[in-house]
């Protein structure tokens, strides 16, 4: 999600909502079905296929399941999901690309369940990529791990982005600063930020019942980026190679509730089936 710090936009976040049982019953279930679509299209990422392909299939396996995704016609987004490739950062548009062996993808799913929001994403190798590129992934997913280990009552928000910086930096990459996880639940996105860097103990303290995502952006380059004429391609300025995975948690009384955690056990690449 853009960045909402840097926009000072949103909510006040003396007003960040606590769930309750019924709603983290909900967000797993959200959670469990967009962790399976991203399962299936394990077998659906092959080189020659378009990006396109991959929207019309969770378009599909959503209305089979009774579910709706949440980026069709979210603030003027015209697809399903997003597809982010090579240099790409996020909301990539599904198109004709077609991909080709060596591309890396960043598939990107939200599906709404009975009002509860499940939001994830993965990487997807195309056949045989670059060992900087296996590397990128690697560290982009331990990232996003460490990040969801900080994750406790009485921990910071900052606590996070602090994990996750404090990691990524040493390894020569670098985090994205203009994109955030973010509140969801009900809502698609909403307070608090979730930023992926930052100072232990900034920002808000966790209180079991809240419900975010976490989702480093991570580049092999320098962290900054730009927005493409069709308004919603964020690309990395110095064209290097960019990753990100994403989870929906929930605080609870001892740490995480990792609604989205893949059924299949695919939880990053080289994805064995
Ligand atoms: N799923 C993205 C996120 O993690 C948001 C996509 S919004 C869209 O927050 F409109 F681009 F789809
Ligand atoms: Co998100
Ligand atoms: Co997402």
């Amino acid at each position: 999600m853009f960045n909402l710090e840097l926009s000072r936009a949103g909510r006040p976040d003396s007003k960040i909502r606590i769930h309750g049982t019924d709603a983290f019953e909900g967000m797993r279930r959200a959670g469990q079905l967009t962790a399976r679509v991203l399962d299936l299209l394990v077998a659906e990422v092959r080189p020659g296929i378009t990006t396109q392909s991959l929207d019309d299939f969770v378009f599909e396996y959503a209305m089979d399941h009774g579910a709706i995704p949440a980026p069709l016609n979210y603030r003027g987004f015209t697809k399903s999901i997003c597809t982010s490739l090579n240099h790409v950062v996020c909301h990539g548009i599904p198109g004709a690309r077609v991909l080709k062996e060596g591309d890396i993808l960043n598939v990107d799913v939200t599906l709404i369940l009975d009002g509860w929001h499940g939001d994830s994403s993965r990487m997807y190798p195309i056949g045989k990529i670059a060992r900087a590129a296996e590397r990128l992934i690697a560290v982009t997913y331990e990232s996003l791990m460490r990040g969801v280990a900080a994750v406790k009552p009485g921990n910071h928000i900052g606590d996070i982005g602090a994990a996750i910086q404090a990691y990524v930096e040493p390894e020569r990459c670098s985090v994205v600063r203009d994109f955030c996880g973010h509140g969801i639940g009900q809502v698609f996105h909403d307070r608090p930020n979730i930023l992926h860097y930052g100072r232990p103990g900034e920002g808000i303290e966790m209180r079991p019942g809240m419900l975010f995502t976490i989702e480093p952006m991570i580049n092999l380059g320098k962290p900054q980026v730009k927005i493409k004429s069709d308004g919603w391609t964020a690309v990395t300025r110095d064209r290097s190679l960019s990753a990100q995975f994403e989870h929906t948690v929930g605080v609870t009384e001892s740490g995480a509730d990792i609604f989205t955690t893949s059924p299949a056990g695919l939880h990053h690449p080289p994805y064995e089936t």
